[in-house]
């Protein structure tokens, strides 16, 4: 049986139906057109799903729907509504991924990191983006970046 949901998406309230087994992930994905959470394992191993539910990185594919009635979620859509953002600037200068698949999650792994920690050491990056898996980069250009920007920003 369907029910109503209503919640913070992007910034904006939305207000949809879903079913007791849709996953978040499924429901940005298939019900509103946001595609930067991408389906990788489908079981929250590899991150490539990472959104923000009030302001903490999730793995959108072990979300059900109906947990986020009432709730704010905020996508790689959401923190690009002013454009490309300065940290994925230095990532493409630094070459930091190569197929782009895990690109989103990575993204707002890194924001949210950056949020809570302005200028983390290498551990802390490690630690920070633990939950996203990169199956083409070896990470080390993913993590240089952070570092680099870190070192011009502080
Ligand atoms: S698709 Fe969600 S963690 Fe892999
Ligand atoms: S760039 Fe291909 S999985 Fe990360």
């Amino acid at each position: 049986m369907k029910n109503k949901i209503s919640f913070i998406l992007n910034g904006e309230k939305r207000q949809l139906e879903v079913g007791p087994q849709d996953t978040l992930l499924e429901v940005l994905r298939t019900k509103l057109g946001i595609t930067s959470p991408k389906v990788g394992c489908d079981r929250g191993d590899c991150g490539a799903c990472t959104i923000l539910l009030n302001g903490d990185t999730v793995k959108s594919c072990l979300i059900l729907a109906n947990e986020i009635d009432g709730q704010e979620v905020t996508t790689l859509e959401g923190l690009m509504e002013h454009g490309i953002l300065p940290i994925q600037e230095k990532m493409v200068e630094k070459n930091s991924f190569q197929c782009g698949y895990c690109t989103p999650g990575f993204l707002v792994s890194t924001h949210a990191l950056l949020k809570k920690t302005p200028c983390p050491t290498k551990e802390e990056i490690k630690e920070g983006l633990a939950g996203n898996l990169c199956r083409c980069t070896g990470y080390t250009p993913i993590i240089d970046a952070i570092i680099d920007f870190t070192k011009k920003n502080s």
